[in-house]
């Protein structure tokens, strides 16, 4: 079997790891790729969607991944132009990955369906937005587009939600776009992702992912510092009940609206005190719970993935190990207002019984270097989450660049 992945973080990077080692041993390509993805996979070389789905046809690709969000919608979408080209796509066509690019149509979509969610106003101007604060704060403001995580802010005081204004409507920070002002829910968050295909699910290990910059969930939103992903994240009722009020009802409103969905769909989830409410979908894995979570499963992954673009999933393909897996982020100076490239990574060869995938760096002069905000991922296993933190954090110790920011208290914070 011939697979290419499609993206080049580490995320892409930990699919990449997965996918070989199952069962069937699968040939794997990828597009971008990085340095680092290139050790498991080939690079291809296209220019842009419509040369990449040339070259699958050309080459025989048996199955395209899609790692990244960004091809989803791209141009005609890389799902739908998989689709003209008759080769099976993990991921959603571009229609159904609105989910993810537009968060009004989202909040929508969760309101036809009945899916708990907090209340939110679609805005098109300053005015309006402002109206629809009505001065209640604190406040969540998101942009209703792709923004790479940064489209949204938690705002809890009118000087914050100005700012953040002014930088999307009229700055036009992001371009154009509009803005939904959202109820602002309290409680732990968890990620729950599920594969899906057809209108059928199967749902993976969940994970809890730690957004902000600063330990104790201090300071900037960022694309992730950090995840812990377990079976028993959390316990198997309220599972039960995410599954039944959350993802079923998502599947099934996927199938009424006449919007196929395959490929991973994650939900992103605010535990509240009125129970699970959904405060987002992303068409895809996320990173960095993907680095967390895919140590975790075993089995055939390349080819459930494949039976899964044909349109039918096979659980028994896939084993979801017992046990945790802490995933812990080291990023560049600056990071996430800027970042910086060209610092040089030590250690990296001292790490030992864990994982370590490249989310930006780059080979220079012979060694690895920062190449972007996020740099790299160290992931442990452990049989308690105790052994698993602090595994990955010992581990994590050893690797080191100029201006590093790592979190001490990621698999710890939200548990003791
Ligand atoms: P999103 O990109 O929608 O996942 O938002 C990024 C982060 O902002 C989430 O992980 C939450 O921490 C926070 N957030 C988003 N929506 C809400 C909300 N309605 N209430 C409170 N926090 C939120
Ligand atoms: N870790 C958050 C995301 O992938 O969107």
């Amino acid at each position: 079997m011939k697979i290419l992945v499609v993206g080049k973080g580490g995320r892409e990077q930990a699919l990449v790891r997965a996918l070989s080692e199952s069962g069937s041993k699968p040939e794997i390509f990828c597009f971008p790729g990085s340095e680092a993805i290139f050790e498991l996979a080939k690079p291809v070389d296209a220019d842009g969607l419509h040369s990449l789905v040339e070259w699958m046809k050309g080459n025989g690709i048996d199955l395209c991944v899609a790692g990244e969000e960004s091809y989803l919608v791209k141009d005609e979408g890389l799902a739908n132009l998989c689709e003209l080209a008759g080769i099976p796509c993990w991921g959603p066509p571009k229609e159904a990955a609105q989910l993810e690019a537009s968060k009004e149509f989202a909040k929508v979509f969760m309101q036809r369906h009945g899916i708990p969610t907090g209340g939110a106003t679609g805005t098109e101007t300053l005015e309006e937005a402002r109206a629809a604060i009505a001065g209640v704060y604190p406040t969540v403001l998101k942009f209703d587009g792709l923004a790479a995580g940064k489209g949204v802010a938690v705002c809890a005081d009118e000087a914050s939600a100005e700012e953040f204004l002014h930088e999307v409507c009229t700055e036009r920070r992001f371009g154009a776009g509009r803005v939904l002002v959202e109820e602002c829910l309290v409680g732990p968050e968890v990620s729950i992702f599920a594969a899906v295909s057809g209108g059928e699910y199967v749902v993976f290990t969940p994970a809890r992912d730690y957004k902000r910059i600063g330990e104790g969930d201090e300071g900037a939103n960022t694309g992730g510092m950090g995840a812990v992903a377990s079976r028993v994240l959390i316990d198997a009722d309220l599972l039960a009940r995410i599954e039944k009020e959350i993802v079923k009802p998502t599947v099934d409103g996927l199938v009424k609206d006449e919007l196929p969905y395959c490929g991973f769909l994650y939900f992103g989830l605010m535990l509240t005190a009125d129970g699970p409410k959904i405060i987002e979908y992303n068409c895809r894995f996320g990173d960095p719970e993907c680095q967390a979570v895919m140590p975790l499963v075993s089995g055939d992954l390349a080819t459930f993935c494949l039976e899964g673009a044909k349109g039918s999933l096979n659980a028994d393909l896939l084993a979801f190990d017992e046990g945790w897996s802490v995933c812990v982020i080291l990023a560049s100076a600056g990071y996430p207002a800027s970042s910086r490239s060209g610092d040089q990574i030590s250690g990296l060869g001292d790490v030992e019984g864990a994982r370590v995938y490249h989310s930006g760096t780059k080979i220079q002069d012979g060694g690895w270097v920062t190449n972007g905000g996020r740099v790299l991922a160290v992931v442990a296993g452990g049989e308690s989450r105790e052994e698993a933190v602090e595994k990955a954090h010992a581990e994590a110790g050893k690797v080191d660049f100029p201006g590093s920011q790592r979190r001490a208290d990621i698999g710890r914070m939200h548990f003791e």
